[in-house]
């Protein structure tokens, strides 16, 4: 029931019709019987600031930003979390609220613990691996890579279609030379991926591709089995099995898909919000039947 004391949680992005995360979010203030909900808020590209003030104005308690509004919400915040100063990117608000009507807007970012956490819940030794291969270059590539630098000591191989952003990406992170030396970007071909998947133990696919509608799509060749040692990460999450897992699985390599990461991210978030540990395996459910509708 939604009342007078319903505590308001939106999420702003472009597009955000197909988020499964209002589902998740739902779910989890119901198991727990919190009196709060969470609404998707589709904010166009440009217009991020006044709908932070929109949230602010309208008594909202906190909030999820999602692509495009990541980085540009940051010039509206009091305060950020150090990863999500380093990362540029924020996907978690709190609205604080202080004596008279000022308030106070924290920034966060669960992106990268999110993906440890995934990892992790999969028996992965988050911190003894070598070597890693990223595959793309985008946002979702910053915070894995991010997450990877801290938790391990291992070097990274990033491979993208285009390579002068992976360079870029390299850079734009504000790594001590020290991390700039485990990292590697070359440009994304059969050859390197396949090179580079050979020697290490964790491969990412941090690109679109696989992505519903195209699930037919995926990064490894077809007639190349996956290195059997392999741990393969996908981020992509719609279909949970993508081609990619599919091939890991043919190959009997072990394939993780994105699902995990999706959930983690928002079970921090949900921390971060209510102060309480979320109901992780309801969130995992509602997201996996709403996959399968
Ligand atoms: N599981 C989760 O919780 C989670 C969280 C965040 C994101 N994701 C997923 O991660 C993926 C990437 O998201 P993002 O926000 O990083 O996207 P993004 O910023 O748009 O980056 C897209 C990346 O995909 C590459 N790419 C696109 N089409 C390609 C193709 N045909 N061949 C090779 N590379 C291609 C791009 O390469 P170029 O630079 O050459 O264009 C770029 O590196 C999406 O599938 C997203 O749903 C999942």
């Amino acid at each position: 029931m939604v009342d007078g004391h319903t505590q308001l949680v939106g999420l702003i992005g472009w597009p955000v019709k197909h988020s499964l995360s209002p589902a998740m979010h739902n779910a989890a203030f119901d198991a727990l019987e919190l009196n709060w909900r969470y609404v998707p808020l589709p904010v166009p590209p440009g217009e991020v600031e006044a709908a932070v003030r929109g949230l602010v104005a309208l008594g909202f308690r906190s909030a999820n930003v999602t692509v495009p509004h990541k980085r540009a919400v940051i010039s509206m915040l009091d305060s950020a979390a150090p990863n999500a100063r380093d990362l540029g990117a924020v996907n978690t608000l709190v609205i604080e609220r202080r004596e008279g009507s000022s308030t106070v807007i924290k920034g966060y970012n669960t992106d990268d613990q999110g993906f440890i956490n995934a990892l992790q819940h999969e028996g992965f030794d988050v911190g003894g691996w070598k070597s890693a291969v990223v595959v793309g270059a985008g946002g979702a590539a910053r915070a894995i890579i991010y997450s990877l630098l801290r938790s391990g000591k291992g070097e990274i191989v990033v491979l993208n279609r285009t390579l002068e952003r992976a360079q870029a990406l390299i850079s734009d992170l504000g790594l001590c030379p020290q991390e700039t030396s485990r990292l590697r970007a070359l440009p994304l071909t059969v050859e390197t991926l396949v090179e580079s998947a050979r020697a290490a133990g964790l491969l990412i696919n941090a690109t679109t591709v696989g992505m519903w509608p195209h699930v037919e799509h995926s990064i490894w060749p077809p007639d190349v089995p996956i290195p059997v040692h392999l741990t393969v990460f996908d981020l992509v999450y719609n279909p949970p099995q993508t081609r990619l897992l599919k091939q890991a699985r043919e190959s009997r390599a072990h394939g993780i898909s994105g699902l995990g990461m999706l959930v983690e991210q928002g079970a921090l978030s949900f921390k971060i919000w209510t102060g309480k540990p979320a109901p992780v395996e309801v969130m995992r459910a509602v997201c996996e039947q709403a996959l399968k509708r």
